[in-house]
């Protein structure tokens, strides 16, 4: 019934033992010194029944931190914690990706490890409120300092260190985070970056960060293993670019020009993690991909493994994740495979810190 997604994949350099994904999902629940907690290497290997796991965003810098306990990978011990998560993931058999972060705007200094301040591509405050552990609610967001060239430098360098510690703990692969409103996607757009340098004023001196940050990326990885996650037409975290269309060719043309292995696609079914109206352009934002990126596409959002199926079937995508439904069933591959009803992902534990709602969802019996 899921003949292929439930078979083996070719995914460039990697043979994968389905065409399932687990995409990347930041959990907060890492260590007050932003180290994978203790149980992400079970609950990561509990999962490893995909074919691909992307572990979630992940900082390549303290001042990349926006959000409370979301893990990082710029000193050692998150290093070897994150060797611990691959090798889980790689006994169960898959491949082992990470999505590499960096919040920009979208970030609160009590968040932050001690002395950062948020940066960004321009000083445009966000108008909504974000949480903090410190307040223990939403708080007002900061006005973001607006990089110096010196700061993109050395934000861009910081993405190269993460791609050697992440190599050093034994990833196969690493994804850059370019949707949902944060760095990349904040030079991307128009609202979010103001800036008459280099780096801003034109879609494409818009798209030099990306560049940028996929060469120095691809500096450490064979670009074959290098990937990059887009969110066409959202809207989340205040993104509000003039021409959405054309900003998002502009990424996929980038992608496709810095020779990396595949491109991630959030349909906008999804934003961030609301479900919207379906709509025409879920289909659209798949074909364009495919129209302007010539290697390997994965699909994301709103898919059940009837759509996956067709959609594999039909060669539009190469492989298809399952978000939220990987938060609940550890052994989602299975129950496809088993014809086995998913069981409902607890909502108000997907952030929440402590066990409850992240390694202790049960397999089907
Ligand atoms: C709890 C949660 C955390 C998420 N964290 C990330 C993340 O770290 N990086 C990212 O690119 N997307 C993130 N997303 C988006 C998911 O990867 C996925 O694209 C979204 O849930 C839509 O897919 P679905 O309909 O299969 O759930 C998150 C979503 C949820 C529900």
């Amino acid at each position: 019934m899921f003949e292929k997604l439930l078979s083996s994949a070719k995914f460039g350099p990697w043979e994968l033992n389905s065409h399932v994904v687990m995409p990347p999902l930041t959990r907060n629940r890492a260590q007050p010194d932003f180290s994978p907690n203790e149980q992400a290497p079970l609950y990561y290997g509990q999962r490893s029944g995909a074919g691909l796991v992307i572990c979630e965003a992940t900082q390549v810098s303290p001042e990349a931190t926006g959000y409370p306990r979301t893990p990082g990978i710029w000193t050692k011990k998150q290093t070897a914690l994150w060797r611990e998560v691959v090798d889980q993931i790689h006994a169960g058999g898959a491949k082992a990706v990470i999505q590499l972060w960096h919040c920009g705007r979208i970030a609160h200094p009590d968040n932050q490890p001690e002395g950062c301040y948020p940066i960004a591509p321009s000083a445009v405050k966000p108008k909504m409120p974000i949480y903090t552990d410190v307040s223990g609610g939403l708080t007002e967001n900061p006005t973001p300092r607006e990089m110096i060239e010196e700061d993109i430098r050395g934000v861009v360098e910081s993405y190269r260190s993460a791609c050697q510690n992440a190599k050093s703990a034994g990833f196969d692969g690493v994804e850059l985070h370019g949707a949902n409103g944060y760095i990349v996607d904040q030079f991307a757009s128009s609202n979010t970056n103001l800036r008459t340098d280099d780096w801003g004023g034109s879609l494409e001196k818009r798209m030099r960060f990306m560049e940028e940050v996929l060469k120095a990326m691809t500096s450490v990885y064979d670009p074959a293993c290098v990937g990059v996650r887009l969110s066409p037409y959202g809207k989340f975290n205040e993104i509000d670019d003039e021409n959405p269309a054309a900003k998002y060719e502009a990424m996929l043309r980038t992608a496709e020009e810095a020779g990396i292995g595949y491109v991630h696609i959030i349909r906008p079914v999804v934003s961030g993690n609301i479900q919207m109206k379906a709509s025409a352009l879920d289909g659209e934002v798949i074909d364009t991909a495919r129209r302007i990126f010539s290697r390997r596409v994965i699909g994301a959002a709103g898919y059940t493994p009837q759509s996956a199926e067709a959609e594999l079937q039909a060669g539009r995508v190469d492989l298809v994740a399952f978000g939220r439904a990987f938060v609940g069933n550890p052994d989602l591959v299975e129950r496809i495979r088993r014809n086995v009803p998913f069981a409902e992902s607890d909502e108000a534990t997907f952030y929440t810190p402590g066990s409850k709602g992240y390694a202790d969802y049960p397999a089907a019996t």
